[in-house]
């Protein structure tokens, strides 16, 4: 699927393309350390199956990687307890906003997927586990770096500050998850890790890097060790392709095909299994909190590439 294909000219082109773009979308603007983003930027990284790496336009240039953090969190969780996480959350779409609080009063707490927030927020729940948050968001980092093999990941102490002080909605889900007996420790504390590992501060380039494992049926291309095992790995390529854009999840897998997950930093990381590991970056959101050009240059790539799942 890789053969005879010219990436380097395919997204030397997407870049330029996105770069004449007018409408981009609309930069977070709930904390400074989002809103501050120049929404000019645009970036795009691509490994293959062959660990070859293909980027173009900022690919290199840090950004707040946000709910993207849900896939490796979701790694992690699994990890530690297994099928049985799908007693506290379910694995279907929700068809609602990221941070919705609808669902949960009809379906007794529990969320309907783990990368919504409330999801999100057991995720970490069950990774804090019996440590200290500290230790948890420790964990989480090294995770990453792990999975990137690249120990200069860090966590954005600005955002992580930004998104506690403006995160009533998530200290409302928290809680009222808590009143339902889906959450083991005080809201406060699945915060503290729930928000520190939202601002993770990544590049195209790490982030695709970290998403090999996706690609690869589990295994860390550069150890040959299971990160998690091929069904696993399958299970969650199927929860990003059905719920990785919260309420513009169809509209995505519509339009590229493969299975993504967004964060309103403007980041995207996608999977083509078996074939590559893709991550890319515009800040600008469309009106459900997505990347605007994020979803245009996959979309494009996909047509000149042939890759999806579908
Ligand atoms: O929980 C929040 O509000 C943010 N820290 C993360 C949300 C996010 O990235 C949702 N994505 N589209």
């Amino acid at each position: 699927m890789t053969g005879g294909l010219d990436l380097d000219a395919i997204l030397g082109e997407i870049a330029a393309d996105m770069a004449r773009e007018e409408d981009r979308g609309k930069v977070a603007d709930y904390i400074p350390g989002l809103a501050g983003v120049d929404p000019r930027h645009f970036g795009i990284a691509v490994v293959l199956a062959d660990g070859s790496m293909h980027v173009a336009g900022d690919a290199d240039v840090p950004f707040s990687i946000q709910s993207i953090s849900k896939v490796f969190a979701l790694t992690i969780a699994l990890g530690k307890v297994g099928d049985q996480l799908w007693r506290r959350v379910g694995h279907e779409p929700s068809g609602s906003a990221f941070n919705s609080i609808v669902q949960l009063e009809a379906e007794h707490g529990i969320p309907r997927n783990p990368f919504i927030n409330a999801g999100a927020i057991v995720v970490s729940d069950v990774i804090l586990g019996g440590s200290r948050p500290t230790e948890a968001i420790g964990e989480i980092l090294r995770f990453t770096r792990h999975l990137a093999s690249d120990e200069s990941i860090r966590i954005d102490e600005d955002v992580a500050k930004g998104e506690k002080e403006t995160g009533f909605r998530n200290m409302a889900l928290a809680n009222y998850m808590r009143a339902f007996g889906n959450l083991d420790h005080a809201a406060e504390d699945v915060l503290q890790v729930y928000f520190n590992q939202c601002a993770l501060s990544m590049t195209c380039r790490q982030l695709a890097m970290a998403g090999r494992y996706l690609m690869a049926g589990g295994a860390h291309p550069d150890t040959g060790h299971n990160v998690v095992s091929a069904l696993r790995a399958r299970r969650i390529n199927a929860l990003m392709m059905m719920c990785g854009h919260y309420d513009g999840s169809g509209e995505f897998s519509f339009r590229v095909g493969m299975p993504g997950k967004s964060g309103v930093g403007g980041g995207i990381l996608a999977v083509v299994p078996g074939i590559a590991s893709l991550a890319v970056w515009s800040p600008g959101l469309n009106d459900r909190g997505n990347s605007q050009l994020g979803a245009l240059a996959l979309q494009q790539l996909a047509v000149a590439t042939g890759w999806s799942v579908l």
